[in-house]
Formats: structure tokens, sequence, C-alpha cells
């Protein structure tokens, strides 16, 4: 199966930004561990990081048809951007919204959500294994397709 996991704003200063927050891992460091982890349970995995809302609208609209899941973390524009909610609605990727932090124990303004309501699940509060535990959730509820397939070819 192929999943795209695609990240926001501020998230290409993972390691550096904000550590007793959001850890101490670099993206590059914990998309390599995304990218074993995937390897051992025969998934495929592109990555996408941008600060750009036109970018982030793009990229998840040009993912019809080509990726079985999605796994995003919006960053900032998860409490304010109804763009990439449409863009999600529009794609028809089933989609999971990863955050490192817990928004719903931050300040009021990162309790709301406007993807939370059109993606599968969401997973947040275990920094970096959030997205560990978001590609373990993408293979169990959308690789299903493939692995029966792989059986009625055995
Ligand atoms: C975040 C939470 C957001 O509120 C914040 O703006 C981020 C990161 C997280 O992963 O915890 O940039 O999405």
């Amino acid at each position: 199966m192929r999943i795209l996991f695609i990240n926001g704003p501020n998230l290409n200063l993972l390691g550096e930004r904000e550590p007793s927050i959001y850890g101490q891992k670099t993206l590059d460091q914990i998309n390599d561990r995304i990218r074993d982890l995937a390897r051992e349970k025969g998934a495929e995995i592109v990555f996408f990081q941008s600060n750009h809302e036109g970018e982030l609208v793009e990229r998840i609209q040009k993912a019809k048809g080509q990726f079985d899941a999605l796994v995003i973390n919006p960053a900032a524009y998860t409490h304010t951007s109804v763009a990439i909610r449409d863009a999600l609605l529009a794609a028809g990727v089933p989609a999971i919204e990863v955050h490192l932090s817990n928004p719903a124990r931050r300040e009021e303004f990162r309790h709301r959500s406007l993807i939370s309501d059109v993606v599968a699940g969401t997973i947040s509060g275990f920094g970096e294994a959030s997205y560990y535990l978001a590609l373990q959730a993408a293979v169990e509820s959308f690789g299903k397709k493939e692995r029966e397939v792989g059986k009625e070819g055995q």
C-alpha cells in the first residue's frame, strides 16, 4: 500500500523548535524511522512538508487516486484552514490527523480542529510516536484490500 505523510508549517524545524513540547528529533529522523517501520509492514511512503497553505492544498489534491491513505499534521493550519479541510474532502483519500502535542491540553485556540470531523481518526499527544501509531493505524485500517488480494493470489 502507498501512504502519503504530509507535514505543515514549522515542522521543518522539529528538533530545534520548542523541544519541550515537540521533542528533540528532527523531521528527517522521524521520517527515517517511519520509512523503516513501513518497510517491515510492506508499505511505501512518500513524505511532503511545506510552510505554505496553497502547496499543502495542491499536494492533497494530487493525492487523489494515488495513495491508499494520507497521514497529515497540518500544524497551525489545523486550527484555521478551511482550504485544507476542503482539499481533504475533494481528494477522498482516507486520512489520519496527527499531532505531536495534545492540542486539547494547550491554549484555547488550539482546541478546535477544522479537519477532525473529515478524517478517519486523530492521534495526538504522543510526540514522535503519534506518527508511528498513525502508520500502524493506516496499515491496519486501509491496507486490508492489498493483503486480501495478496492472499487470493497465493
Ligand atoms: C501541532 C499542534 C499545533 O497546534 C501547532 O500549531 C503545531 C504542531 C502538533 O503536532 O502538536 O505546529 O500540530
